[in-house]
């Protein structure tokens, strides 16, 4: 069986917890945004990164959506740090990357440099608009990046869900292994409502294998907590989906919400993990209104054929139609609004956190019952 290979050609591996970090004497702090990059960087999950970009790559990056070598990446993977301390760094010199007091990698200091924080929010998320959680948490972050390549030592310890974290060359192994070699990756920082059901079946009619692969990495303060989702997943699959079609694995990255362009960051990084397609519905990684329904499919036209591995299928908005008596989207349902059970995640929200159930039309009740119970416990918390 020949699987899809990492974007770049090699996934990368700079796991090394045997590294010795003793004689090392400077440090980074890094936040939780950055840890979690570094350790997707290690494992090879943003393969062809072996570290945090340098000016020219980021600026390649920023304005043209590929690294400086031409390979399409579009979203800045950078290591914000103090001014003050990385104005005390000399290239060469190898940096701990400290998070809580512990160690979790070693960089190799090639540059520090000022970026330009409005043109990466104009060019990478459309909008310098602080209101927007991405660019809010980009201007958040310190002012000076510091670049070079990356050692990752030490991997961070989870105490819940622990089965599902699997490093890309482990869920290669497990496709290999259930035969699959159509995989499509569906990515959600949602429950999992009968929309996205809809659209991971529809693909899954013409793959071998769904990879439901949700983002548990920091996410704005009212999104589902990955948690609850986590357990609303586990009773989906169990009672509406074949077990030997699906495997269900989280992508421990931050969300940006930087809509089209993190579509195609997470297109890259699903085939580092071993998908062959990728599905892009309506608004992917979508904020307010600050992009277009669609605008996160147009931008895989900017490619020429072939320059992405992984093929993105996409899937128009999709809903629940009365008149039909089944699921649809615009493409197949020729009724109007009043036939269709359209929810947005706001009211959705609410609904939940007011203990108000969904209709069973937008989301399985048996997911809505884990749903309240989790933002009932947080409520309580
Ligand atoms: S995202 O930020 O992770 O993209 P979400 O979890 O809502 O948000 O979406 C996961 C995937 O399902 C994305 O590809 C998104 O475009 C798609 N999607 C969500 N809701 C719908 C819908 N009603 N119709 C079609 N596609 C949808």
């Amino acid at each position: 069986m020949t699987t899809i290979q990492a974007h770049g050609g090699t996934l990368v591996q700079l796991f090394d917890p045997n590294y010795n970090v003793s004689s090392l004497t400077k440090e980074i702090q890094l936040d939780s945004f950055a840890l979690s990059d570094l350790e997707l960087i290690g494992v090879g999950a943003f393969s062809p990164l072996t570290g945090f970009l340098n000016k020219e790559d980021y600026e390649s990056v920023v304005r043209n959506m590929r690294l400086s070598d031409g390979t399409i990446w579009s979203i800045p993977i950078t290591l914000p740090v103090e001014k003050g301390i990385a104005n005390s760094l000399q290239r060469g010199e190898k940096v701990k990357l400290i998070h809580n007091g512990d160690v979790y990698g070693v960089i190799t200091v090639e540059e520090v440099y000022e970026p330009n924080k409005k043109e990466e929010a104009e060019n990478v998320y459309r909008t310098s608009d602080l209101a927007h959680p991405g660019v809010k948490k980009l201007f958040d972050r310190h002012d000076v990046y510091v670049a070079g390549p990356i050692v990752l030592t030490k991997r961070l310890k989870r105490d819940r869900f622990v089965e599902y974290y699997l490093d890309p060359k482990e869920t290669r192994k497990k496709f290999a292994e259930l035969g699959w070699n159509r995989v499509v990756g569906f990515q959600t920082r949602n429950p999992v409502h009968r929309a996205h059901e809809y659209i991971q079946k529809s693909a899954l009619e013409i793959v071998d294998g769904l990879f439901l692969n949700p983002l548990v990495g920091e996410t704005k303060s009212d999104d589902i907590p990955a948690d609850v989702r986590m357990e609303s997943y586990e009773v989906l699959l169990d009672k509406y989906y074949p077990k030997d079609r699906v495997f269900l694995a989280v992508f421990p990255a931050a969300m940006r919400y930087a809509g089209p362009r993190e579509a195609v960051f997470h297109a890259i990084v699903r085939q580092n993990f071993g998908c062959t397609h990728f599905i892009v519905g309506r608004d992917h990684a979508g904020v307010g209104d600050y992009y277009g329904t669609y605008d996160a499919q147009l931008i895989f036209s900017e490619f020429e054929k072939g320059e992405l591995a992984i093929e993105p299928l996409f899937f128009e908005h999709s809903f629940y139609c009365k008149a039909c008596g089944n699921m649809a989207s615009t493409k197949t349902c020729p009724h109007g609004k009043e036939d269709r059970v359209i929810l947005s995640g706001t009211k959705v929200r609410q609904m939940l956190s007011d203990g108000i159930t969904p209709p069973p039309e937008f989301s399985r009740k048996e997911v809505v019952e884990v749903l309240i119970r989790g933002m009932k416990k947080q409520v309580h918390a």
